[in-house]
């Protein structure tokens, strides 16, 4: 089976600092969890932004679906079905929850005049409504401002997000920081019902007991390599601790 998102020798350098070596990598073999750990520094996140468009990578190519891709910008990479969700920025605070959903993908309604036209806030308004709803999310307004929300409902926000938008694969890069049990516990919830949906995640997080019920594989890298890549029901938590530390 072709695996959703294949990544082939990537290499990635910051300055004279060999972040990333040689890591070849698969991801979505069918509607999978992936879980990606690794101590602070090991490259995960490096890996992360290359897929999610943030910095391109020195060596190496990316594969969806089996064919080439190049993703040169965080465009390119949601245009390939990859949704990204940072801890920080996958959010602009000052705008509403509608408009952070739509965000680059706006609907608009009348003439469209040199490709713009006017936003259709009713009808975003309405989406937005919908799509919160089907990850359990009822909030009072979707007008309300995301800087308003809890960490864990910004989470929610951006999984209706990838759900409404079709994603293939959601990315979700330490999501759990600065969660509360009950948001973390949510999130994870969230990211199960994705996969019961058709969608992929790759879940990084340095706390294992996180990652590791949730997983179907996992992924250890270590100082920019991978040094292990196993089923869930090969390893366990003991086995992965002695291989980060
Ligand atoms: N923007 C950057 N500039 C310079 N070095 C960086 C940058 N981002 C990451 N690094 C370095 O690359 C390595 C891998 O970092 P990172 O991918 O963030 O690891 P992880 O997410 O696993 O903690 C580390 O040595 C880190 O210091
Ligand atoms: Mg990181």
């Amino acid at each position: 089976m072709t695996p959703f998102v294949r990544c082939e020798k990537l290499s990635k350098w910051y300055g004279g600092v060999l972040a990333l070596k040689d890591v070849t990598v698969e991801f979505g073999r069918g509607a999978e969890i992936v879980g990606l750990v690794g101590d602070n520094g090991a490259g995960k996140s490096t890996l992360i932004k290359i897929l999610s468009g943030a910095h391109p990578a020195d060596q190496g190519r990316i594969l969806v679906d089996g064919r080439e891709v190049r993703i040169r910008s965080p465009r390119d990479s949601m245009n390939a079905g990859i949704e990204t969700i940072y801890q920080y920025t996958a959010m602009v605070p000052a705008m509403s929850i509608a408009r952070n959903i739509f965000i680059g993908r706006e609907i608009t309604r009348g003439p469209r005049i040199a490709g713009c036209g006017f936003l259709d806030r009713t009808a975003m308004g309405r989406i937005a409504v919908e799509a919160l709803a089907k990850v359990e999310l009822h909030l009072r307004s979707p007008e309300t401002p995301v800087q308003e929300l809890s960490g864990g409902e910004r989470q929610g926000v951006a999984i209706a997000r990838a759900i409404h938008f079709r994603s293939k694969m959601l990315v979700l890069d330490e999501p759990t920081n600065h969660l509360s049990v009950k948001e973390t516990n949510k999130v994870l919830e969230f990211v199960v019902q994705l996969r019961e949906q058709g969608i992929s995640s790759i879940f990084i997080s340095h706390n294992l007991h996180h990652v590791y019920p949730i997983s179907d594989r996992i992924v250890v890298m270590a100082r920019g390599e991978k040094i292990a890549d196993v089923e869930r029901a090969q390893t366990s938590v003991d086995a992965l601790t002695r291989m980060i530390v």
